[in-house]
């Protein structure tokens, strides 16, 4: 248990594999038995006058990447790195004289081992420690709220690591980051309104979201990461808009119908519905299109709740086109990311429904306000859905007249 294992099928996000330091406090267990680690991303700047908003340079970025619950052990650890170092200088000093010559008279260098890489491994070792063992969900967020409640500059997450394919959700992926930043870069476009976020995972972008709108649905499938999406929503409660609200609810791209049984943990009762669709203006989604099956059920699902909003409704996308040998090529490629492009296109094009669509892409210009590496494969696109026709009401999702199909391989 003190080791995280890594399988075939383990997938692990860029932003926990570059957490700073070589150990992680793994604050307990939830329901199914994961580590829940706890990260403290710092929140460098948020309001709308963007030009006052500094760009994080890659080499700052590199030095204090994203926050992390140990930064006295990392302030102990750059001492004792400092203070090697001064020692080296002085070591080398004293052998100036004589150089360290290999049979050849070639210099022999020899370099520092770095801290934390077991040998063989590029990858820094997890040693998680149980703080405490809990089930129970809302336990201790009552003095994690005390803790925080005046940092107004650090947004606190709790998450797993090195999860399964199926289990992502628990991860945070960078694009979460990037749209938070366009996000707080443009506070102004998102005040007062209803925003849904589509596969929200941790809750990260829904909670930046909620700073700036009046209400937000988060919503992902999963007990476990709806669970966890709502305690970050508790533990971040504090940095809400003073009338901001945030609902954590089940939506499940491969159903047709939103989840309203009075006995379901994260159902929608018929308010929350008819809010929805009378009053949602903005779709968000980061980093949910890396697998085909599910880019098609999610592109449906926004297909179909546009067509049930009263409302003209903006939809921003981030994501990652990340770069996979596959024997299928035989060469490098990005599937994944072709689907959905193709799918993109493919919403463009139809025409038959009640909203028409249209997709742009976003310049990544915008400043970074949240600690990460704003890696040039991270991608931002604003479809618009304007109403043709009356929409059509209702709990359900109307029946789809031409849906998105999968593009042809030849
Ligand atoms: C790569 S994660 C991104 C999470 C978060 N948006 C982020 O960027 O950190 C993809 C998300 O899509 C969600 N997802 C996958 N299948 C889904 C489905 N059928 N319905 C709703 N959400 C789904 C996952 O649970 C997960 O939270």
């Amino acid at each position: 248990m003190d080791r995280i294992v890594f399988h075939h099928d383990t997938v692990l996000s860029d932003i926990h594999l570059l957490l700073p330091n070589t150990q992680h406090l793994m604050a307990r267990l939830n329901r199914v038995g994961q580590p829940v680690f706890t990260t403290k991303f710092k929140i460098l700047w948020k309001g709308e006058a963007t030009d006052t908003c500094e760009r994080v340079s890659a080499s700052e970025k590199e030095e204090d990447d994203v926050g992390s619950v140990h930064e006295e052990e990392e302030e102990k650890e750059e001492e004792e790195e400092e203070e090697a170092a001064a020692s080296g200088e002085a070591d080398e000093e004293e052998a100036e004289d004589e150089p360290d010559l290999d049979d050849d008279g070639d210099l022999k260098v020899s370099r520092r081992p770095k801290a934390g890489l077991s040998e063989g491994s590029r990858r820094a070792e997890v040693f998680p420690i149980i703080l405490r063992q809990s089930s129970a969900v809302q336990e201790d967020a009552s003095d994690d709220e005390e803790d925080d409640r005046d940092q107004p500059d650090i947004i606190r997450i709790e998450h797993t690591m090195a999860t399964s394919l199926q289990d992502v959700g628990k991860q945070v992926w960078r694009g979460a980051f990037l749209l938070a930043d366009y996000i707080y870069s443009h506070a102004s476009v998102f005040r007062n309104a209803t925003v849904l976020e589509l596969g929200a995972g941790t809750g990260l972008t829904s909670i930046i979201m909620a700073t700036t709108a009046k209400m937000v649905y988060s919503t992902d499938v999963g007990e476990d990461l709806l669970s966890m999406c709502q305690r970050n929503a508790t533990l971040n409660r504090h940095l809400l808009a003073a009338e901001g609200e945030l609902k954590v609810r089940q939506l499940d791209w491969l159903k047709d119908d939103l989840c309203t049984e009075e006995d379901e943990e994260f159902s929608w009762t018929e308010d929350e519905v008819a809010d929805l669709y009378d009053n949602t203006s903005v779709i968000i989604a980061a980093d949910v299109c890396y697998d085909d099956d599910l880019t098609d059920g999610f592109f449906r699902t926004v297909y179909r709740l546009c067509n049930s909003m009263t409302k003209p409704c903006t939809i921003y996308l981030s994501l990652e086109k990340r770069m996979n040998f596959t024997l299928r090529h035989m060469d490098v490629s990005c599937d994944a990311y072709d689907y959905f492009r193709h799918c993109l296109r493919q919403l463009e094009a139809l025409g038959d429904g009640p909203h028409r669509f249209h997709v742009e892409p976003l310049a990544t210009s915008f400043p970074q306000c949240l600690q990460y590496e704003r890696i040039e494969h991270l991608e931002l696109w604003k479809v618009t859905s304007t109403p043709t026709v009356e929409p059509q009401r209702g709990g359900k999702y109307p029946p789809t007249p031409t849906q998105p199909s999968r593009p042809d391989p030849t």
